[in-house]
C-alpha cells in the first residue's frame, strides 16, 4: 500500500502565518504537524510515501528532504494549482500507479494513528474506508450519512447537516477512486472534491467502510485547533532537560533543549522550550511551545505557539492563546509619547487588553 500525502493548499484560515509559510509546517509541540502524519504512516508499515505540493514546495521539501529521517521513502508530486483533493488523487494517478493507498491530509493529527485501520482495509475488500468523528461544526467539514451502519451520502460543508459526523481527513482507497475522481465536476468553490469523489464510489455500487475514530482528532487549520493539538500533544511529551537552569522553578512535564537558558524563571508544564532560547525574570505557562532562538523576558505567556526567533519583552499583562509568527518583536518601548506602535502583516489578529 502506498502512501498520498496532501500538503499543498493556501491555508487561508492560518494567515498571517501562512503569507509566508506552509500551514503543514506551523510546529506542534516544536515539530512540524506534518512530521506526526508522515510517522503515523510509517507506524503503519506505509513507507513508499507521494507529497502533493504546491507553492510551498520548497519549504516542505526542505524540511522532509529524501524522508529518510521520518523513517519513509518521500516522493514529490506537484500540484500545478490547489484545485481539491480529489485533483490531487489524478495529479498522483502515475505515482500511485495502480496501488491501494492511504490519503492522509498534511494538516491533520489523530491521537492513535491509523496502524489498525490499514491491517483492516488491506485485509478487507472495501473499496474504500473513511474515518469518521462526531463534531460541533459539522458545516466546517465534509459530512457523512449513515443508515444501519452503512455510507448513503457524503456532503462537502453542508450549509444545512444532515448529521453530526465529519469525514476526517485520512481515506483509504483501491484503484478504483481514479475513475470516480476522473467522472466528478469542480464544487462550488471551484475544486474537485474528494467528498464527492466518495460518493460517486457509492452511486456505483462500490463498498465504502465507514469508521468512527474514538481517539481524538484535530485538523488543524485554524488557530483554536492548533493551539488545541499543541496542547494534546505536549500533555504526553517525555520530560527532558539539557539546557541551562539558572534560579529556575520548574513544575510538570517539560522539555528544554541543549542550548536554551531558563533565567530567573519559573515554568509550569506541560512546555516545551526550544534550543537557544532564552527565558529571563518570564514565567511560561502549561501548554506552551517555546520554537528555537526566542526570547521571554519580563513577560509570562501561556498556552501559547512562539515560533523561531521571536521576541516578547516587558509585557505587564499575561499573554494567552496567541500563535506568533517567525522573527516577531512585541515589546513594551518606554518612548514618548506613549502609544501602540505596530507593525503587523496582512490578515494579523492582535487582542489589547
Ligand atoms: C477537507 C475535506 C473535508 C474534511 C476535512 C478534514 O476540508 O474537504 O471533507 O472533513 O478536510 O480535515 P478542508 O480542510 O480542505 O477545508
Amino acid at each position: 500500500m502506498k502512501g498520498l500525502v496532501l500538503s499543498g493548499g493556501a491555508g487561508t484560515r492560518l494567515r498571517p502565518i501562512t503569507h509566508t509559510s506552509a500551514k503543514q509546517l506551523v510546529p506542534v509541540a516544536n515539530r512540524p504537524v506534518l512530521f506526526y502524519g508522515l510517522e503515523a504512516l510509517r507506524d503503519a508499515g506505509v513507507t513508499d510515501v507521494g507529497i502533493v505540493v504546491g507553492d510551498t514546495h520548497a519549504e516542505i521539501e526542505a524540511a522532509v528532504g529524501d524522508g529518510s529521517a521520518l523513517g519513509i521513502r518521500a516522493t514529490y508530486i506537484r500540484q500545478a494549482a490547489p484545485l481539491g483533493l480529489a485533483h490531487a488523487v489524478l495529479t498522483a494517478e502515475e505515482f500511485l500507479d495502480g496501488s491501494p493507498f492511504v490519503m492522509y491530509l498534511g494538516d491533520n493529527l489523530l491521537r492513535d494513528g491509523i496502524t489498525e485501520l490499514v491491517e483492516r482495509f488491506r485485509a478487507g475488500t472495501s473499496d474504500a474506508m473513511i474515518l469518521l468523528q462526531r463534531v460541533s461544526d459539522p458545516q466546517s467539514y465534509g459530512v457523512a450519512e449513515l443508515r444501519d451502519g452503512r455510507v448513503v451520502r457524503l456532503v462537502e460543508k453542508p450549509r444545512e447537516p444532515v448529521s453530526d459526523l465529519a469525514l476526517v481527513g485520512v481515506y483509504m482507497f483501491s484503484p478504483a477512486i481514479m475513475d470516480s475522481a476522473k467522472a466528478i465536476r469542480p464544487s462550488g468553490r471551484g475544486e474537485l472534491e474528494i467528498t464527492d469523489a466518495i460518493q460517486h464510489m457509492i452511486d456505483r455500487g462500490l463498498a465504502v467502510e465507514p469508521h468512527e475514530v474514538t481517539g481524538w482528532w484535530k485538523d488543524t487549520g485554524r488557530i483554536d485547533d492548533m493551539l488545541e493539538a499543541n496542547r494534546l500533544i505536549l500533555e504526553v511529551i517525555e520530560p527532558r532537560v539539557e539546557g541551562e537552569l539558572v534560579d529556575a522553578a520548574l513544575e510538570g512535564r517539560i522539555v528544554i533543549e541543549a542550548g536554551a537558558r531558563v533565567v530567573r524563571s519559573s515554568i509550569r508544564g506541560p512546555a516545551v522550550i526550544g534550543a537557544g532560547a532564552l527565558i529571563e525574570d518570564a514565567y511560561i505557562g502549561p501548554y506552551t511551545a517555546i520554537s528555537d532562538r526566542v526570547v521571554v523576558r519580563r513577560a509570562e505567556v501561556e498556552h501559547s505557539i512562539l515560533l523561531e526567533d521571536s521576541r516578547v519583552e516587558e509585557i505587564d499583562a499575561r499573554v494567552e492563546s496567541s500563535l506568533i509568527g517567525r522573527g516577531v518583536t512585541i515589546r513594551r518601548t518606554g518612548e514618548k509619547p506613549r502609544a501602540y506602535r505596530f507593525m503587523v502583516g496582512d490578515s494579523s489578529t492582535i487582542g489589547l487588553l
